[in-house]
């Protein structure tokens, strides 16, 4: 067998049905796939794999390994791997996974390294972890790397960041950017799987409740949006000016997170950014309210400084914390402030991580056959690439839609005609 580390290699059977599942909803992964087989576009190239080790990214695995690719995959959240599909990718795939629902931060950062043992040409980031890493820890194995690929917003800040210092030694592609990840994956695959994993974990009725969202970026509009079809008050909290008058004329309240924190029964983090939700928050709020966060990294809840003024803490169901603070008022902490659509439930519906990676995929053969003409920067999706994909999709979908007459696209390219 190959190299792993999973819980329990039992669990394959179960995983392989459930990738199988899955996959039914991944047609345009499965298109590339098809021609993946055919042309060979990553034969003899290694990729390291730092994604949350689901159902769907199981499939995307299985299209670069049909492209030739050889592969070592580990968690990008220490919360987030099913681990009866990181069972299956070892047992019924031969890809090297090694990833443990529930490890802790050391055994994540060993799982990384013991993924990079690989020597990449490619890295596939969810997060940046790897690419930071390599950078920090293991700096000899960057000659080696051609580029990568960066799947989420919180990821493509961080290099981004390192582009402009001057830091980063290998071009990536964010992902991120392509109108067919975020404009999907963030905004309908996190309304939808946020409201599934805060549902799973709690059972509370949402309708009626007060619902406070911090962040109106992609994630934040779609739990807004999702959590106003269930019949929540929803309240946005926002730091950029242009996003809250959006999400007013959205039709939703704005207030400071302090206000908001009075009146909220519920809050979701979807910003990015570190202590959303500060300690001097939670003696505000209401006996019972709950908290987690949607955003990449546990930093959006101070939970440290809810951890502090707390007189007894205790786990009171699956991924619900109970912080009971000295004045007897009770806050519920969700997945331990990870990722909640993750850790308590399924991640994003496989029909929209189709796109992604869809992305994912496309990026990869790019960057191969383009590798040698970037610089260490990091660049958007090509316009091919996002428009193939939208159209693979769509035919996907069965939809067709119209095209241009020559009249109409030679009015598009003239000036003289007015009124
Ligand atoms: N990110 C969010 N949802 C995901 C999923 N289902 N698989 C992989 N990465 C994800």
């Amino acid at each position: 067998m190959v190299k792993h580390d999973v819980k329990d290699i039992g669990l394959a059977k179960k995983g392989k049905l459930r990738i199988e599942w899955a996959a039914q909803e991944m047609p345009v992964l499965k298109s590339i796939a098809q021609r993946f087989a055919k042309e060979q576009p990553l034969k003899g190239m290694k990729v390291v794999a730092c994604l949350h080790v689901t159902t769907e990214t199981a499939s995307l695995m299985e299209t670069l390994k049909i492209g030739g690719a050889q592969i070592s995959l580990c968690a990008s959240n220490p919360l987030s791997t099913q681990d009866d599909v990181a069972a299956s990718l070892v047992k019924n795939s031969g890809i090297s996974v090694f990833a443990i629902k529930g490890e802790d931060t050391k055994t994540y950062y060993r799982h990384i390294k013991d993924a990079l043992a690989l020597k990449p040409q490619i890295t596939m980031d969810d997060g940046a972890d790897v690419v930071s890493y390599l950078h920090k820890d293991a700096k000899a194995l960057l000659s080696g790397v051609i580029g990568g690929t960066e799947e989420t917003t919180t990821g493509v800040i961080r290099l981004k960041a390192m582009a402009e210092s001057g830091a980063l030694k290998y071009p990536i592609i964010a992902v991120n950017d392509a109108f067919t990840k975020h404009l999907f994956d963030n905004r309908y695959g996190t309304g939808q799987s946020t409201m599934d994993g805060i549902i799973r974990s709690t059972n509370r009725l949402i309708a009626g409740s007060v619902f406070v969202v911090a962040g109106y970026g992609w994630c934040g509009r779609g739990v807004a949006m999702r959590a106003k079809g269930h019949g929540a008050r929803v309240i946005i909290t926002e730091i950029d000016p242009l996003k809250a008058l959006e999400a007013t004329m959205d039709g939703f309240e704005l207030m400071p997170i302090r206000e908001a924190a009075r009146i909220g029964d519920i809050f979701v983090t979807a910003t990015g950014d570190i202590n959303v939700i500060s300690k001097s928050c939670f003696p505000l709020m209401k006996d019972g309210a709950i908290v987690c966060n949607t955003g990449h990294f546990n930093v959006e809840i101070d939970i440290d400084g809810l951890a502090s003024m707390s007189k007894a803490r205790r786990i009171i169901r699956d991924f619900v914390e109970e912080f009971t603070l000295r004045s007897g008022k009770r806050i519920y902490l969700l997945g331990e402030g990870r990722l909640i659509n993750l850790a308590a439930a399924e991640g994003h519906p496989s029909a929209v991580m189709d796109m992604s990676f869809a992305n994912q995929a496309l990026c990869s053969e790019f960057m191969v056959r383009n590798a040698k003409k970037l610089g260490k920067k990091v660049y958007g999706v090509p316009e091919k690439i996002d428009k193939e994909i939208a159209r693979l999709k769509l035919k996907a979908m069965g939809i067709s839609i119209d095209t241009l007459t020559p009249e109409q696209k030679k009015y598009l390219q003239s000036w003289e005609m007015g009124t």
